[in-house]
């Protein structure tokens, strides 16, 4: 099922959601500066899904290969986690945008918080039209935000048009393993209704890169390192406190919203990771 077959999500009401989950998340305890899925590298792994999550970040340094000369723009930052491992460890200066005002002054005060608000700088604003000048960045980073953006091709050509040339991509998004399937899984539907999300289609991705003018480095299914070990790992957690158990409990509203647990074991749900330059 494509982004044309789906409810589109809308900018406004997407913010809205953030900055509940976002309260809600620092009233009752569960805050992460990740609002993300984790990587494992290989099955055997044993991190813990915080250490997951930081290599999920990791997993990007390596490929936006940037240094200190260098601005990075993080596109649908979150709550800065990932923006602040950046500066962390790359010395690179950081902006960060994000729908969500109440994300965005979380940002901004860990970002103080950690000394470096002269190097990581998050602003409030809609990543389909940019705030931003024409090649003002060396690289762009999308940690599990384009699901949420009403247009892939819209989104991915205005990344095309604030990167310098030479300048990298670096995304996760999720996707259909089995998009040809007459009925999806009520776990997927759960996850898009409940968190404003459509899923993608992998080979969809080749000429929507394309068509934005970028140029692809690699296109891979880290479904097994990502959604697929992450409902493993909430699964046991469930397990061992015998009862449900979501990343952040707070964030769900009524008995019928989706929890992380409705996508146990269901390899359809997938998560992609592409990479791309501009030429
Ligand atoms: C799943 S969270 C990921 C946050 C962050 N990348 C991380 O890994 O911690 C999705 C993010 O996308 C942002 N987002 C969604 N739609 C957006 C839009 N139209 N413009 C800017 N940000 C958007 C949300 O506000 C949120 O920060």
């Amino acid at each position: 099922m494509t982004d044309s077959a789906q409810t589109v999500p809308v900018p406004g009401a997407v913010g809205e959601l953030y900055d509940r989950l976002t309260l809600n998340a620092m009233h009752d305890g569960t805050f992460n500066t990740n609002v993300h899925i984790g990587y494992w590298d290989t099955p055997d792994s044993e991190a813990t899904i915080e250490e997951a999550m930081d290599r999920l970040t990791d997993v990007f340094i390596e490929h936006i290969r940037v240094d200190a000369s260098s601005h990075v723009l993080d596109l649908g930052c979150g709550v800065g986690g990932p923006g602040l491992r950046v500066v962390a460890r790359t010395g690179a200066r950081v902006t960060g945008i994000s729908i969500s005002e109440e994300q965005i002054k979380t940002a901004n005060r860990l970002a103080a918080e950690a000394g470096v608000a002269d190097r990581a700088v998050f602003q409030h604003g809609d990543a389909m039209k940019l705030p931003f000048a024409d090649a003002s960045f060396d690289a762009v980073m999308a940690l599990e935000s384009l699901c949420h953006m009403p247009d892939r091709q819209q989104v991915l050509t205005e990344i095309a048009r604030v990167l310098v040339p030479g300048g990298r991509l670096v995304l996760t998004d999720v996707f259909e393993r089995h998009p040809r399937k007459e009925v999806r899984h009520p776990g997927i539907d759960k996850f898009c209704r409940g968190l404003m999300s459509t899923t993608a289609d992998i080979d969809d991705y080749v000429a929507l890169l394309h068509r934005a003018g970028l140029r692809l480095r690699s296109l891979t299914d880290v479904t097994e390192q990502t959604t697929l070990r992450l409902a493993d790992e909430i699964a046991k957690l469930a397990a061992v406190e015998d009862r449900p158990v979501a990343l952040d409990e707070s964030n769900f509203f009524s008995d019928d919203a989706f929890q992380p647990s409705d996508l146990a074991g269901v390899d359809d749900f997938g998560c992609l990771l592409a990479t791309a330059e501009r030429p």
